[in-house]
């Protein structure tokens, strides 16, 4: 088994785009280390679209690293990045180019898979621009799940076609280890709400091996970088970084991780939250509503050492008291036992419940907790 826990890592996309070279992820790859993102579980250094050639080699027909950004080649820099303890990522596109029109794989695949191993790749993000219309979205999938398995490496396979084609449906038989099951995130409240949202019934898929991504995260841009159409406020990042935990969802940073503040990285290395994420059994959480507001979402996850993840998230403009009824969860009154809470955030005493749990949340954060039944 390649991929028992969601992936964790960092990708150039977000903040950098076709802004990238060997310095800046040298640089962030240092981060990871020093900054103890390491430590924390961060694993993957993923370069997106825009390091290649705009043409392919006329000899080898091989994508070519771009020498201005990479003028030591991808191996000398999939060396740099596994000398630090780390795995290296990079991308490609299922049609005839990537969605910022460098070369794509199609009818490449197996070439280009076994030019990825020779580099030392370790994750390959595969998108779906440029496709062309004769060939169905599946099918370029397996084409790619079947190279890379023959390149000789273990190469996680990140599916990328933003969930077209029922993806969910069908994704894990191609040998995918996560798929991309929405649109591209931006750094702004509404969106990272309404991709949660739309995953809620659709995480069922989602499992080891093959987990549902919901995008790489804009915690901590702060409205600076290349999706940020907007910005998030540190509630908004609590909020975000949360859902994705409870979804057992890819953690992928996508802010410079240079520059993140005290805030931004207490958050993303929050052992606790991270391992609701990590979580072996990746369950979906069950989820409800506030009785007359959807904005106001409960979320109760299952975990392998028999205790409860509880969230409460907050997508409205005010500040709101969320009750959660125990009965709804699978906790009636009848059974005879009270719940005793722990709050992630190690801001609030532990506190115990009885037949439902009711917490003040302001506008746009959420109050998360591991609990445990106690019997009275
Ligand atoms: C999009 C993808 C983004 C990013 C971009 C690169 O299709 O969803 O995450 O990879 O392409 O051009």
């Amino acid at each position: 088994m390649l991929v028992k826990k969601p992936p964790m890592g960092w990708n150039t996309w977000n903040t950098f785009g076709h802004d990238i070279n060997e310095e800046l992820i040298r640089s962030s790859a240092d981060v990871f280390v020093e900054a103890g993102l390491r430590d924390a579980g961060y694993e993957y250094v993923v370069i997106d679209d825009c390091w290649s050639k705009k043409v392919r080699d006329p000899q080898t027909d091989r994508l070519v690293p771009e020498p201005e950004k990479f003028p030591s080649g991808m191996k000398a820099l999939s060396d740099y990045i596994h000398a630090k303890g780390l795995k290296f990522g990079m991308y490609s596109c299922a049609g005839q180019r990537t969605c910022a029109d460098y070369p794509g794989s199609f009818d490449h695949e197996f070439l280009d898979a076994k030019t990825f191993a020779e580099w030392g790749v370790d994750f390959l993000k595969y998108d779906f621009c440029y496709k062309p219309t004769s060939v169905d979205g599946p099918t370029l999938y397996r084409r790619m799940g079947m190279a890379l398995r023959a390149s000789g490496r273990d190469i996680l396979f990140s599916a990328c076609n933003w969930g077209s084609d029922n993806v969910w449906q069908w994704i894990r038989s191609t040998g995918a280890h996560m798929y991309r099951s929405t649109g591209d995130i931006n750094d702004n409240p509404e969106s990272y709400r309404s991709i949660a949202r739309s995953q809620l019934d659709k995480l069922g898929a989602s499992a080891p091996e093959c987990f549902n991504d919901v995008d790489m995260l804009t915690v901590g841009m702060y409205g600076k970088g290349l999706v940020a159409n907007g910005g998030c406020s540190d509630a908004d990042y609590r909020s975000q970084f949360a859902l994705w935990c409870m979804f057992s969802a890819p953690l992928m940073l996508g802010c410079d991780i240079r520059k993140m503040n005290e805030e931004t990285l207490k958050l993303v290395t929050n052992r606790e939250l991270i391992a609701i994420d990590q979580d072996e059994e990746a369950r979906p959480p069950m989820w409800g509503h506030h009785p007359w507001s959807d904005k106001l979402l409960v979320l109760v996850k299952h975990l392998a050492n028999g205790k409860y993840a509880l969230g409460f998230f907050n997508m409205d403009e005010k500040d709101a008291e969320i009750p959660a009824i125990l009965a709804d969860y699978g906790l009636p009154a009848s059974a005879g036992y009270d719940v005793r809470l722990h709050d992630v955030f190690g801001k609030e005493e532990d506190k115990t419940w009885r037949e439902y749990v009711r917490v003040n949340v302001p506008a746009h954060d959420c109050r998360v907790y591991t609990m445990e039944l106690v019997q009275r």
